[in-house]
């Protein structure tokens, strides 16, 4: 949309086909690990340009390497590809034809974005070094980007940037800043071993209901009485399951949450505190418990430098006035994280909600749809960052 951003004519060119390529992902959703259609038509295109790629890296990953015209830096830019266990509810000619599957985090969208900037450096080939486009697999939790790190697609990358479409902010903004953007996301399994028996006659048994309701107050103080005020988290008891009958004690709880936080100093904390915790009131009450931490995904942690990159390119692709804002953290997770472990980048969103449209659903609603006028805004973003990057 020309009011709201400045796209070069070639890239105003490409909208159609970004629209286009992006309604096929949409009505061809896969999940994670299982992308074989979406990554043959990523690698029909990549073939058709005479781009050179790798395919079936870790299962369905796709990596392309554009040369400059001449040598210099290495940048990778990532999109993923996946879709979620979801049944669709939107009524729009590009609803998905599979069934329980569904595009609704924009994964579809940013494939659709990589492969416009694939086709645009091709063409233009207007910088030095290279460009490495990761089209990854699996992002929703499934491992895809570990995956990929481990293929080794970031071998001789000094710098990687991605981008994700965000209906938390509007059309016409990015949202970026240096540091932590989106939080570490782990999650935890827990099961309450008490003595089950007689509804009439507790003094015969440990309570596994009663053990677990003190179990979930005290979880609860952690991030109120135990960190920083000043450093965000959350700890979210999803699950809770008990019980069989009104007048049987149950012998088992079992309850189950997630974490969250930015600051990769509480790594450690937050599990060996929440077993704390555990320990602590099943000895209380006689009981004995099974836990299980699991690691998904750290925080997402901006460079300073990419970031400031990042950020000017913003400012000088979005026109309306604050079309950069830098309070756009998120406790949401995203893979992306384990890129910027290993080397140096930035992840964005672009903002993609227009509710007057009826596009303002939240990421994983089953009536998300975005604004596709974001997708010429992404290759532009991409294609500036890569040309000064690579200048
Ligand atoms: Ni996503």
């Amino acid at each position: 949309m020309t009011e709201i951003s400045r796209l070069r004519p070639e890239i105003q060119a490409l909208q159609p086909s970004l629209v286009e390529w992006r309604r096929r992902f949409h009505q061809l959703p896969e999940l994670g690990f299982c992308e074989q259609l979406t990554a043959l038509f990523v690698s029909q295109k990549l073939t058709e340009w005479g781009i050179e790629h790798q395919t079936e890296i870790a299962k369905t990953g796709i990596v392309a390497t554009i040369p400059g015209s001449q040598p210099g830096r290495v940048l990778a830019i990532r999109a993923d590809m996946d879709a979620l266990p979801i049944i669709e509810e939107n009524e729009v000619p590009y609803r998905s034809v599979h069934p329980g599957v569904m595009h609704a985090c924009a994964h579809d969208g940013h494939t659709a974005i990589l492969l416009g900037v694939a086709y645009y450096l091709w063409q233009h080939r207007n910088f030095a070094g290279t460009v490495k486009l990761i089209f990854q697999p699996a992002e929703e939790g499934l491992g895809g980007a570990k995956a990929m790190i481990d293929a080794g697609v970031l071998k001789d990358v000094e710098a990687i940037i991605g981008l994700h479409l965000w209906n938390n902010l509007p059309l016409g903004t990015v949202g970026v800043r240096s540091g932590a953007l989106m939080a570490a996301s782990e999650s935890f399994d827990c099961k309450i071993l008490g003595k089950g028996g007689h509804g009439g006659l507790p003094h015969q048994t440990v309570d596994a209901v009663i053990v677990v309701t003190h179990v979930i107050n005290v979880l609860q103080t952690i991030v109120a009485r135990n960190v920083d005020p000043l450093e965000p988290s959350v700890v979210t008891i999803g699950q809770l399951h008990s019980g069989t009958k009104r007048n049987v004690i149950a012998d088992t709880a079992e309850l189950s949450g997630t974490v969250r936080y930015f600051n990769p100093e509480l790594k450690d904390f937050f599990p060996e505190r929440i077993e704390q915790v555990i320990a602590g009131v099943c000895q209380l009450h006689g009981a004995s418990y099974e836990f299980n931490y699991q690691r998904i995904s750290p925080p997402v942690i901006n460079d300073a430098k990419m970031a400031e990159l990042v950020r000017s390119v913003a400012l000088s692709v979005m026109k309306i006035p604050h079309g950069v804002v830098p309070n756009c953290q998120t406790m949401a997770g995203e893979d992306m994280a384990l890129y910027l472990q290993k080397v140096p980048g930035c992840f964005l969103f672009l903002g993609s909600a227009n509710p007057e449209k009826g596009l303002g659903y939240p990421h994983h609603h089953p009536r998300f749809d975005f604004d596709e006028t974001a997708l010429g805004m992404g290759v532009e973003i991409f294609v500036r960052c890569v040309e000064i990057f690579c200048a």
